[in-house]
């Protein structure tokens, strides 16, 4: 059976830079650049303008993305587009970005929905519909506006100040001959801790969805048990990533480049000691982009290769844990 390779990477972010100085202005959100500074790690992200959309951005970076993998939009016959912040609450996101890249093409569309561990559930979907020649060039696509659904007062000021806008795609195709592709992945979830990290209304549980009440209590927007959060996201991302080795009979020695999600550069450095695997073998972007949630791996890709540690043929360990809780981890060869 053929095996699978990323062939091209593409990211798009907002143009609007939102400063932790710009956070600490609002005086409702009581926040300081200090406290975003020492506890997470980030001094920027990116908010989109009035009317950019999910889909907007998701398109930007699949062009990129494309012609980074020196193809052509004709050769792209398959999207699988992950996103928590879709434009519209039906239908998802991948619609919209098949209409702005193909128009009258109708490339099918396949959205998930698995937070900040999209992108990794994605890939692994694209490398087995490329393994059975289902289909040839798939964009596996991260797109996400957190920006409008952010509590800018107190309340919501723990998860406000983690969250960026960002768009990132990958173009997953056939490898050559002698290429190792991805060697294995794991993906995980564990439901029973869904309301530790979630945004819960509108619900269709509720009739009405969301009521004023609901509203004034804040229940639209993202909530977190940060301690918690972060336990879990260190020792889940550590388990996977050892997992993905193990199958493959690899050792951390072997890996060229780590690239974690970005949720907090305090999780990421335990992580990778943890790993056992040095500083200097990751790359990590949360300082200037936030958390873009799906969008946050393929980001990484591009910043490494700007920094020349993500060279042909390299061992790649990617590893993501998120909101549901789901997590998992992925070793493949650039
Ligand atoms: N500014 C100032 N003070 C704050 C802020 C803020 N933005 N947020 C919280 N605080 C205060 C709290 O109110 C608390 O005050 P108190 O001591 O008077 O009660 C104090 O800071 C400490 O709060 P903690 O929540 O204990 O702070 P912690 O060190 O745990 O950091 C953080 C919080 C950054 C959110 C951390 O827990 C974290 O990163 N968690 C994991 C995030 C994550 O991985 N998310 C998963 C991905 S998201 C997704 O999948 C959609």
């Amino acid at each position: 059976m053929r095996k699978s390779r990323i062939l091209g990477v593409g990211m798009y972010l907002p143009e609007r830079v939102v400063t932790n100085h710009e956070l600490e202005a609002m005086k409702e959100l009581e926040t300081s650049d200090e406290w975003i500074r020492q506890r997470t790690g980030i001094e920027e992200r990116r908010y989109v303008k009035e009317g950019e959309s999910g889909a907007d951005m998701a398109y930007h970076a699949s062009v990129q993305a494309i012609e980074n993998a020196g193809l052509t939009r004709d050769d792209i016959d398959f999207i699988i587009l992950g996103t928590l912040s879709p434009d519209y609450n039906f239908p998802g996101n991948g619609v919209y970005l098949q209409d702005k890249l193909f128009g009258d093409r109708t490339v099918g569309a396949l959205d998930i929905r698995n937070q900040c561990s999209s992108f990794l559930y994605g890939y692994t979907v694209a490398d087995s519909l490329i393994r059975t020649g289902q289909f040839n060039h798939i964009l596996v696509v991260g797109t996400e506006i957190h920006s409008t659904a952010l509590d800018f007062t107190k309340r919501g000021r723990d998860v406000t100040v983690l969250f960026g806008d960002a768009a990132s795609v990958i173009v997953v195709g056939p490898a050559p001959e002698g290429h190792q592709g991805l060697l294995a992945s794991t993906l995980h979830s564990e439901g029973k801790y869904a309301s530790d990290l979630w945004m819960e209304a509108p619900a269709s549980v509720y009739h009405p969805r969301i009521t004023a009440e609901m509203v004034a209590e804040g229940r639209h927007y993202p909530k977190m048990n940060g301690r918690m959060v972060f336990k879990h996201a260190v020792t889940r991302m550590v388990e996977a990533a050892n997992e993905v080795l193990t199958k493959s009979g690899k050792t951390s020695d072997d890996v060229d480049l780590v690239l974690l999600h970005q949720a907090n550069l305090r999780i990421n450095t335990m992580a990778i000691n943890l790993l056992k695997i040095p500083e200097e073998r990751t790359v990590n972007t949360i300082m200037w982009t936030g958390n873009t949630t799906a969008a946050s791996i393929p980001i990484c890709m591009c910043e490494a290769i700007k920094q020349g540690k993500l060279k042909e043929n390299d061992l790649v360990l990617a590893a993501a844990f998120g909101a549901g809780f789901t997590w998992g981890a992925a070793l493949f060869q650039w």
